[in-house]
């Protein structure tokens, strides 16, 4: 039996009878009752059923549609796009575009999923990424110059993904160095770019984007630090996941088209007006700790940091940036 069939079948969020989901799936009704406890247990629904009408999943799921998606790409990214895969379930949209990239993938792979098993986040930590609730996605995208053509990439996806969100209607998304998705100080989203191949010649990259879009409450007790997602930004009525995932590929194709030639440069005003922390007291915790007031960012995207005896210039890596209370 198709799980996928049933589940698209139930995220309308109306009631479906036992027989009529056993004849649609050519199935025993006790089949599909024990395929819908799986189902529940496995993504953490809520399956109600009741007698006489049969199963619904109260308020129904938001499943990504890849018709949907294509339908609402712009002209741009329509050309750009390679392949668009929507899995259901994956350990992480990164690892599974690092994996086809190896196979030799072609440029412009988008890979999504319903769900993440092991979602990662920057600094080895991990992604929470249930099922059917927020936007995972990556995109794989070749470089010829090498690592240091990348400086700023990360800085200019974040203005990418702020842009899409704006277009969707959102305001007050900010940026944190080097790149999380805020709306007033709480995390949204994050990006978390890997490579492959030559730091000095031909790379490939794969460039990871969450966003909470309805974060299920039991999900988002596990986030050890402020966080929103969007149905909150939107009084509880998101723009669906599909339209949300083309609105970021129609802004972040062309940037990753443009980026090699023209680096990160027409990117740093947009990213300087979205700064989260322009000119707050920040201390930086990494391979070595600072503390002082941030000035926004160079043109590579390196932050600048006032320490009272000059501008440091920190580039990016394994650091995390926090406002000093
Ligand atoms: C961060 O820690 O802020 C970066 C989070 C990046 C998460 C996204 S979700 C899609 C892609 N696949 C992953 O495993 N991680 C990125």
């Amino acid at each position: 039996m198709s799980r996928s069939t049933l589940l698209s079948v139930l995220a309308n969020g109306d009631f479906h009878s036992g027989q009529a989901l056993a004849d649609l799936l050519g199935v025993s009704r006790t089949a599909v009752w024990k395929q819908l406890n799986l189902l529940a247990a496995e993504f953490e629904l809520e399956v109600e059923s009741r007698r006489g009408k049969g199963y619904r999943i109260p308020g129904g799921i938001d499943l990504l549609d890849p018709a949907q998606v294509k339908g609402a790409l712009n002209s741009a990214a329509q050309r750009l796009l390679g392949r668009l895969e929507i899995l259901e379930t994956i350990d992480s949209t990164n690892a599974q575009v690092m994996r086809r990239a190896e196979q030799g993938a072609a440029a412009g792979l988008v890979c999504s999923a319903e769900q993440q098993t092991a979602g990662r986040g920057r600094q080895g930590r991990r992604w929470v990424s249930p099922y059917a609730s927020n936007l995972y996605l990556s995109v794989l995208w070749d470089f010829s110059q090498g690592a240091a053509a990348l400086e700023g990439l990360s800085l200019a996806v974040g203005v990418a993904v702020a842009r899409a969100l704006q277009n969707c209607g959102l305001i007050d998304i900010q940026l944190k160095w080097p790149n999380d998705v805020l709306h007033r100080n709480a995390k949204l989203g994050g990006i978390l770019l890997e490579m492959q191949g030559d730091v000095a010649g031909p790379c490939r990259v794969v460039v990871g984007i969450g966003l909470n879009v309805a974060m299920p409450a039991a999900a988002g007790d596990s986030i050890d630090q402020a966080w929103t997602d969007i149905a909150t930004l939107s009084e509880g009525e998101p723009p669906c996941r599909s339209a949300l995932l083309a609105a970021v590929l129609n802004e972040l194709l062309p940037l990753l088209a443009a980026f090699e030639q023209r680096g990160f440069r027409p990117w740093r005003t947009q990213w300087q007006a979205l700064d989260a922390l322009a000119d707050a007291a920040v201390s930086l915790a990494g391979p070595t700790s600072l503390v002082g007031i941030a000035r926004g960012v160079d043109e590579r995207g390196a932050l600048l940091l006032d320490t009272g005896t000059g501008i440091q210039v920190v580039h990016g890596g394994e650091i995390s940036l926090r406002r000093v209370p």
